[in-house]
């Protein structure tokens, strides 16, 4: 069956990027000239996304604005002639259908995917983390949809973390396949002890998920930190049917995290067309007083 529809979870309150967070969306913070979650509603799209549901809650306005119509905006750009702009700012309201929901209550990303069992209707679904902004030329979501079309079976996006953040992740259980292709059959959300972890893969920021997984949710009670994980969840999918998991190529950049951020401005302005030169001028200069 043809992935068509993803999930974007945007409902955490972003309590390490505070205050930044106290009024505005994490999923909005610019990179360069675009919000993150832009960037990852073209990644959606480049891999065949045709449907997104965003799931938000109170204060994430600014999110829907963004992929709304501007008509102000747009009748200012078109009288002065600003054609080239004009056409991006009406291109963000037409790149996919895209819907919201509210996560009436911050209950933890298991429970905000929950939120999208009607929406998704039977269907197997890609999951892009709202705060995880992937670059490369290979989109992310595109690689997993691949390797479930290939399976058959759910999909994680995987990465190895260092040791010593083990604890602030997922730990998998895989076996290689072949390449960047393993099976999943276990994993632990938050391992506390050396002994609790199973390898360092990680889920960072990716999945594909069969619709079985919604009945799954309907019965995980809230596990680390008191929410209803979403990896407790994948353990029973992993453990039963089995998951596949893809070391996907791309630079991930952690929105959530302040250092993430900084890192995703960086690398992002190095690159980009209209002031990458200056920059890396600039940073060149500022490179040698440190
Ligand atoms: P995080 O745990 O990274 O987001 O969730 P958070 O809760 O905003 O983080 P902190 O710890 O307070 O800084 C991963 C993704 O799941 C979404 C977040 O928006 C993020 O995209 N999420 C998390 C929800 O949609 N609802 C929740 O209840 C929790």
């Amino acid at each position: 069956m043809k992935i068509t529809k993803a999930v974007i979870p945007a409902a955490g309150l972003g309590t390490r990027v505070l205050p930044a967070t106290k009024a505005m969306p994490k999923e909005m913070f610019p990179i360069v000239d675009k919000p993150a979650i832009q960037y990852i509603v073209e990644e959606a799209v480049n891999s065949g996304i045709t449907d997104i549901l965003i799931i938000t809650n109170r204060g994430k306005g600014l999110i829907e604005d963004h992929f709304d119509r501007s008509p102000e905006l747009e009748f200012a750009l078109s009288s002065k002639g600003n054609n080239s702009m004009y056409e991006e700012v009406v291109g963000i309201s037409k790149l996919a259908r895209i819907y919201f929901v509210r996560q009436k209550e911050t209950k933890g990303l298991g429970h905000a995917i929950n939120c999208a069992r009607n929406f998704i209707d039977g269907q197997p679904f890609a999951v892009l983390y709202g705060d995880d902004v992937i670059i490369g030329e290979d989109p992310a979501c595109g690689q997993l949809i691949r390797a479930y079309e290939e399976f058959g079976l759910g999909v994680l996006g995987v990465k190895q973390v260092p040791e010593k953040d083990i604890s602030k992740y997922g730990s998998l259980k895989v076996e290689n396949i072949r390449d960047n292709i393993f099976k999943c059959t276990d994993m632990v959300e938050k391992p506390q002890t050396p002994e609790a972890v199973l390898s360092l893969y990680s889920i960072l920021g990716r999945c594909i998920l069969p619709p079985e997984i919604f009945d799954i949710l309907d019965k995980t009670t809230p596990g680390a930190g008191g929410e209803i994980q979403l990896t407790d969840a994948m353990k029973v999918l992993a453990q039963t049917s089995g998951m596949i998991a893809v070391e996907y190529t791309g630079t991930r950049y952690d929105m959530g995290n302040k250092l993430g951020v900084m890192k995703a401005e960086v690398e992002t302005a190095l690159n980009h067309k209209e002031i990458g030169e200056d920059f890396r001028a600039y940073l060149k200069e500022i490179a040698q007083t440190l």
